[in-house]
């Protein structure tokens, strides 16, 4: 096929007048590909959950294809589907206090496509339960993950944002009960937290929920998976999942530390009467009958197939083997931090997450961040938020384990060479406008004038780009100028002006850049 075809880009069209070859079309993503972070390999502190078992991507990439054309719109149809999602869900259950040989025998769950849509739909379900209420209100711990704001935001329910303790990390029971009022209709906690990976006092908060009668949403997308291993590894592990009374449901994340393909999460209530208003059913047209427990209406088999062949394969023992990993992987990790003049650990690790900070103002956290970039290590910047210092946050997966020596002696090296950079310098213009500047005022000319300032790429631009995914926070991705990836750099100058910007402009910023990112490729 001549490359005219392919009007001659580095991305070819998707629809080419003449159809490819498929070892073209695997060779053209092959090569787009080349530009990402590398998955494997066990130097990826975010994004992708990474367990290096041999053969299990193979694995879960046939039993992908098994299925993926099967569609979740009609369990009656596709029960093989069905029969899988229900494994899930007992999976799930078992592992996080529910099923017939515990307190909550009643447990019932939905598979959903990932973490955010089993948030927005415990709100779904919690702001529908309560009809009486015209405007309801959840609260939220401000570590809790941003996709509570998001569910909020899309289902008009007001947020009440819950303080939590600069040195603990963590919202008291007392502060979520000041934030409870008649209007509640969920309180939130994190079992971890994904910026800090610290746990939050559930028993506690669903405690003072229970009295108020208002459901307790434990979000354990990032940490239900692996917790109830580090117990079982002797961990202190305190009570986060339905043994603990008031806990009216969880999340768990199977596409992260279940390490199953993305796409899969559950979202356990219970009882069947918590979850009811979950589903939306709707017979009032010509068409089908829908009922859509979930979000999406039609929904792929593949992601559901290949998380089961995920858990059968790795089994009871493979989590546990994985889980034992992760954890010598981050105690090693965290003495490299501690070993490092001028950092220090934000929270001491308690799950599988390494957080530090900066202590010393010649050594910038986003100048750091590029630099372990360059030596091939990609970590992720979280800003300064009310009283938390910026901070540099590692999700710490199996495959990390054997890369662990190697971390220590690059850290050093890094922080050497970004104390001999300096702080990032943003000139004082920029400064001031990020500091005085009000969303509303960001004219089309000025984001442009900004983006070619920093040298973000407009319409076009390559791959790369802010942690627009959910799982990165504010921050945009790091150290993109460190390897040229395509036309969008964000970098540590593009931290340091979000970092000197109030969260409503950062925002807006983040809108704007990523609007520009998005362009057809004709
Ligand atoms: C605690 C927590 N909740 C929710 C989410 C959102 O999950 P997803 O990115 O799968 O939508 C994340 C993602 O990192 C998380 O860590």
């Amino acid at each position: 096929m001549s490359d005219d075809q392919d009007n001659g880009q580095a991305t070819g069209r998707a629809l080419p007048e003449r159809g490819l070859p498929a070892e073209r079309v695997l060779g053209d993503i092959g090569a787009l590909r080349a530009g990402d972070r590398p998955t494997h390999g066990g130097r990826l502190f975010a994004y992708v959950y990474d367990p290096a078992v041999p053969g299990l991507d193979e694995l879960a990439a046939a039993a992908h294809a098994s299925s993926a054309h099967v569609n979740g719109l009609d369990p009656t149809a596709f029960p093989s589907l069905l029969a899988m999602e229900n494994a899930l869900v007992g999976a799930a259950s078992r592992l996080l206090g529910g099923g017939p040989a515990s307190t909550a025998p009643d447990v019932v769950g939905s598979v959903t496509s990932g973490g955010t849509e089993s948030l927005i739909l415990a709100v779904k379900a919690a702001r529908d339960a309560r009809p009486d209420v015209a405007a309801p209100r959840i609260a939220v711990p401000v570590t809790a993950h941003a996709a509570f704001a998001k569910a909020a935001h899309y289902l008009r329910v007001a947020l009440d944002p819950v303080p939590v303790d600069p040195v603990t990390l963590r919202p008291s029971a007392a502060a979520v009960a000041a934030a409870i009022g008649p209007d509640t209709v969920l309180v939130a906690c994190s079992a971890p937290s994904y910026a800090h990976g610290v746990v939050d006092p559930v028993a506690e908060i669903a405690a003072v929920a229970a009295e108020a009668g208002v459901r307790c949403h434990v979000d354990a997308c990032f940490g239900g998976w692996t917790l109830p291993w580090l117990r079982r590894l002797g961990e202190p592990v305190p009570p986060f999942d339905f043994a603990v009374a008031g806990v009216t449901s969880i999340s768990v994340d199977l596409h992260k530390y279940a390490y199953a393909p993305k796409g899969v999460s559950v979202l356990l209530h219970r009882t069947p009467a918590l979850r009811a208003p979950q589903f939306f059913a709707y017979a009032d047209w010509p068409g089908y009958t829908m009922v859509n427990p979930v979000i999406a209406s039609t929904r792929s088999g593949g992601p559901i197939a290949a998380a089961y062949a995920t858990l059968r394969h790795l089994g009871e023992d493979g989590y546990l083997r994985l889980a034992a990993a992760t954890r010598d992987a981050v105690a090693g990790l965290a003495d490299a931090v501690r070993g490092t003049d001028g950092l220090r650990l934000l929270a001491e690790p308690e799950s599988t997450v390494v957080c530090f900070t900066s202590t010393d103002p010649t050594l910038d956290l986003f100048v750091l961040v590029d630099e372990l970039t360059a030596r091939g290590w990609h970590t992720q910047p979280q800003l300064s938020y009310a009283d938390l210092p910026a901070s540099v946050h590692l999700t710490v997966t199996a495959a990390v384990a054997p890369r662990v020596a190697e971390f220590g002696p690059d850290l050093a090296d890094a922080a050497a060479a970004a104390r001999a950079a300096g702080p990032v310098e943003l000139p004082a213009e920029l400064t001031a406008l990020a500091a005085t500047l009000t969303p509303d005022a960001l004219t089309p000319e000025l984001v442009a004038g900004l983006a070619a300032a920093l040298g973000l790429g407009g319409p076009g631009a390559g791959p790369g780009g802010a942690a627009a995914d959910g799982a990165g926070g504010a921050a945009a991705r790091p150290g993109g100028s460190a390897d040229g990836a395509g036309g969008f750099a964000p970098d540590a100058t593009v931290n340091a002006l979000l970092d000197a910007a109030p969260p409503a402009l950062r925002e807006r910023l983040l809108v704007e850049f990523v609007g520009l990112l998005q362009r057809p490729t004709y």
